[in-house]
């Protein structure tokens, strides 16, 4: 288990000292333009996925579910994907002490957490119809909590 770990951590350290790091640590560009893309990742992922978790938890049930989830679920996707991309350029610049940050060890459990629920959600239930079940219910709970606890980690790593 040590080794895997020192190997994670070598591996950061490599990230940070390779031109890609070195290019986000110079550029004046870089880091800002990775930063507001991985905010627009943010809005997406919860105005996607957050906002269908709330229906599926209950709320607005004057909309139909099905069709709601057709055509919030691409954003929710780019959102995602926007963050992932983004926030390796921004770890790039940094990566040795982030690797060792207690708050950015949480934000990546929490992270794999929320893709592996949504996942399982995707599988167990597609594009969600009808009344969700209360487990459905629960995992939408959990969607919901999890990419809010990863946004908020990702803030509060700024006051490291
Ligand atoms: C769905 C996935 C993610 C969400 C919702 C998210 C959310 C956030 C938020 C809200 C911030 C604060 C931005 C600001 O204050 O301007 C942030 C910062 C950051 N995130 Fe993420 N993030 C995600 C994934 C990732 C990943 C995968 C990485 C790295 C591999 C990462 C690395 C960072 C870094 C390095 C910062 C800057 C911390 C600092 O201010 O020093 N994020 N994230």
């Amino acid at each position: 288990m040590e080794e895997v770990w020192g190997s994670i951590v070598e591996a950061a350290r490599g990230l940070e000292g390779s031109p890609l790091g070195a290019f986000m640590r110079r550029s004046p560009m870089a880091y800002p333009a990775a930063n507001l893309v991985h905010l627009a990742g943010l809005v997406m992922l919860l105005g996607g996925i957050g906002a269908l978790d709330l229906r599926v938890l209950g709320l607005g049930r004057a909309v139909p579910l099905s069709a709601l989830s057709r055509y919030l679920t691409p954003f929710g996707l780019i959102g995602i994907a926007f963050s992932l991309i983004s926030g390796g350029f921004m770890f790039a610049a940094d990566a040795g002490a982030l690797i060792n940050s207690r708050m950015f060890q949480a934000k990546m459990a929490i992270l794999v957490v929320g893709l592996l629920n949504a996942v399982a959600f995707r599988g167990l239930f597609g594009d969600p119809g009808g009344e969700p079940s209360f487990g459905a219910r629960a995992m939408a709970g959990v969607s919901l909590l999890s990419w809010i606890a990863v946004a908020a980690l990702g803030r509060l790593l700024g006051y490291l």
